[in-house]
């Protein structure tokens, strides 16, 4: 089962608390341990994580920084419990962008973590699914005979990504915002959408769970009719 999550509120949190958006940030993170160890125990096999788009840069350079100080200190500590776990690292999206430490530091956790099997964890990083799918069609155009595997080789060269990556099962998205925000248009063409009001931090392994139970309550036809339907329409 392929989760996605986007991550919306932590500035929210923090202004509610009369902090700086980074302390929201930091909660976000800590969020972010919570639910990666959650979904590692319910047996997700790939959990893609929305960190920052590309269109996150037009904020204010400081909280640029900061967002990429974090995440580099994510992958630093987090690394070594990653490997304990058998979770296997890879950052998704543009690196031509990125500061060279923060490069460096996701090398160096794809490469300790290419081992592990248990789950994938994809962390998107200046990411928009909308040029990835345009670059995808640049590199395609040489190529002769386009068909849907290899534009999923594409994909996932233009992201970085390890392997393509299965069609997401569920996206959840945090913050009460009801919208895709650019993040894997593609892999979501059938994926059920679970909206919470809560905000980032305060998403803990429980909200995890009522996220997970709901999707378990939806019926995915991917365009078929229901098996009842079925019956009634063949002996109506
Ligand atoms: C959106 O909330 C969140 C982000 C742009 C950053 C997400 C980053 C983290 C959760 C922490 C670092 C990530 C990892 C993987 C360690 P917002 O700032 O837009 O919130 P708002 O809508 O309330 O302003």
């Amino acid at each position: 089962m392929h989760i996605a999550v986007i991550m919306d509120g932590n500035g929210r949190w923090a202004s509610r608390r009369h902090l700086p958006r980074s302390a929201g940030h930091r909660a976000g993170a800590r969020a972010v341990d919570a639910v990666v160890e959650a979904a590692v125990r319910h047996g997700i096999t790939t959990l893609t994580l929305y960190a920052f788009s590309a269109a996150n840069w037009s904020r204010p350079a400081a909280e640029v920084s900061a967002l990429f100080t974090l995440l580099r200190r994510h992958l630093l500590t987090q690394t070594q419990r990653c490997v304990d776990r058998s979770v296997r690292i890879n950052v998704i999206g543009r690196r031509d962008r990125l500061p060279p430490g923060l490069c460096r530091e996701i090398e160096r956790s794809e490469q300790a973590t290419a081992h592990c099997n248990r789950m994938h964890l994809r962390i998107a990083v200046d990411y928009s699914s909308q040029h990835s799918l345009l670059e995808a069609c640049r590199r395609l155009q040489s190529e002769p005979g386009i068909d849907r595997a290899r534009f999923a080789e594409r994909l996932a060269d233009v992201d970085h990504a390890l392997a393509p990556a299965p069609e997401v099962d569920l996206l959840i998205r945090t913050g009460g915002e009801q919208r895709l925000s650019d993040f894997l248009l593609w892999e979501c063409a059938y994926a059920e959408l679970y909206f919470a009001e809560a905000l980032w931090p305060d998403f803990d392994q429980q909200a995890f769970r009522h996220a997970l139970a709901a999707y378990r309550h939806r019926e995915r036809r991917f365009g078929r009719i229901v098996a009842d339907t079925l019956a009634t329409a063949n002996h109506g």
